[in-house]
């Protein structure tokens, strides 16, 4: 894995690597992609303050979220049948974020579960939560997030109804999935892929399968699935959640101001800048365009964080320096699972440190807390 130097060659190592509904499934955004596309883009049009003749001995990447130590300000964000990167996708990632010490975050939608990634893992972990009809399996959920000492819980809100990608569809990656024979040639193209699916029996949404009512085979799981995300979620919806689970907490999802004051006044402890990684809302804004308005909207209310379209280190820094105490990835942790399971999501996290070392001491700058709007040549 030394030799991936940056997120973009690892993101070519998992096309070759997985299979291409799988590869697409993470590679994908809403109808055209825009948002998708204008999240990374626009990160590419800040530019940074070059300093000279500053002592840049001693530095440090050490910062906090939410009050925990994170080794660097990075987390890894929520993502669906992760497990389809790399067999037991989530148990590997989960080791990975723990031995660099930055937060992994589980997904409801995952294919391992809560107690599959706690078995493996010593030091907490976050989970998200997607708030579906049946209020007593969301019950359920934090209960079992509390039991396996998850230590935040972080609330999708940008889900209510499913987006649409256009690639998924064409690829049959739809409730119930499609399999013809053009997946089956897809997927005996990736030989090490297959092989090592074939190892784990874990192929299921193990945080759903056998806990919601009626769900036994993947068919009634994605018939469930399909009708169980809440349109009528409200701000109350949010309020019970908080009180049944009791610790921290962040909102996930907020790309506007007057959300953004109405989810400070939640009493949560974050929220995350986010659309979903462009994968719902096509033509709304990039996350990183909206930070600096919703930063000032909330002032010091709440913790901002901040996820999509972060592609290298210098983009870390940039959302810090407009205002995120913390930063997520989704699809570069995806692609290091895809090309390497545990050791490509170090490697990404380790391409990521290095580009945020260099580009803060060239920013003249030693450590995240001197990182602000300084740095940035507006
Ligand atoms: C996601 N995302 C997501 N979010 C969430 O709250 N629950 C989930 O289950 C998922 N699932 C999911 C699957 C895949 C394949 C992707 C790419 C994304 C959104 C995710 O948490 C995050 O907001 C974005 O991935 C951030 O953008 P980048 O880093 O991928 O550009």
């Amino acid at each position: 894995m030394k030799s991936v130097l940056t997120i973009a060659e690892m993101k070519e190592r998992a096309r070759r690597r997985v299979p291409k509904m799988f590869f697409d499934y993470a590679d994908s955004g809403a109808w055209t992609e825009s948002t998708y596309r204008a999240n990374e883009d626009d990160f590419a049009k800040i530019k940074l303050r070059q300093r000279v003749l500053v002592d840049m001995t001693g530095r440090t990447l050490e910062s906090t979220m939410i009050g925990q130590k994170v080794s660097m300000p990075v987390a890894l964000s929520p993502t669906g049948l992760t497990g389809m990167q790399h067999a037991d996708g989530e148990m590997l990632a989960a080791q990975a974020a723990e031995e660099f010490g930055v937060p992994f975050t589980l997904s409801t939608m995952s294919i391992c579960s809560i107690e599959d990634v706690a078995s493996v893992t010593k030091k907490p972990f976050w989970f998200q939560l997607y708030v579906m009809k049946d209020r007593e399996f969301v019950e359920n959920l934090i209960n079992r997030a509390k039991a396996a000492k998850c230590s935040a819980l972080v609330l999708t809100l940008d889900l209510q109804i499913l987006g649409q990608r256009h690639k998924d569809l064409r690829n049959g990656l739809s409730a119930p999935p499609k399999f013809t024979p053009k997946h089956i040639w897809q997927m005996a193209t990736r030989p090490f892929w297959c092989l090592e699916m074939l190892q784990t029996q874990r192929r299921t949404f193990r945080n759903i399968a056998g806990h919601a009512k009626n769900v036994s085979d993947l068919s009634s799981l994605s018939a469930w699935t399909a009708e169980q995300f809440d349109p009528q979620l409200s701000w109350k919806d949010v309020a019970w959640i908080k009180e049944k689970w009791g610790g921290p907490l962040i909102l996930k999802g907020v790309l506007d101001t007057e959300d953004a004051r109405a989810a400070a006044d939640t009493g949560a402890d974050a929220i995350i800048v986010s659309n979903h990684g462009g994968r719902q809302l096509d033509g709304a804004r990039s996350s990183i365009s909206m930070l600096p308005r919703i930063v000032d909207a909330v002032g010091d209310k709440i913790e901002v964080h901040l996820d999509g379209g972060i592609r290298s280190g210098q983009d870390v820094l940039k959302a810090v320096a407009l205002g995120a105490k913390g930063t997520y990835i989704g699809r570069p942790f995806l692609y290091g699972l895809g090309a390497g399971g545990k050791a490509g999501v170090t490697r990404t996290l380790e391409i990521l440190q290095r580009e945020m070392d260099i580009t803060m001491a060239l920013c003249g700058k030693k450590n995240i807390s001197q990182i602000n709007r300084d740095i940035i040549d507006a």
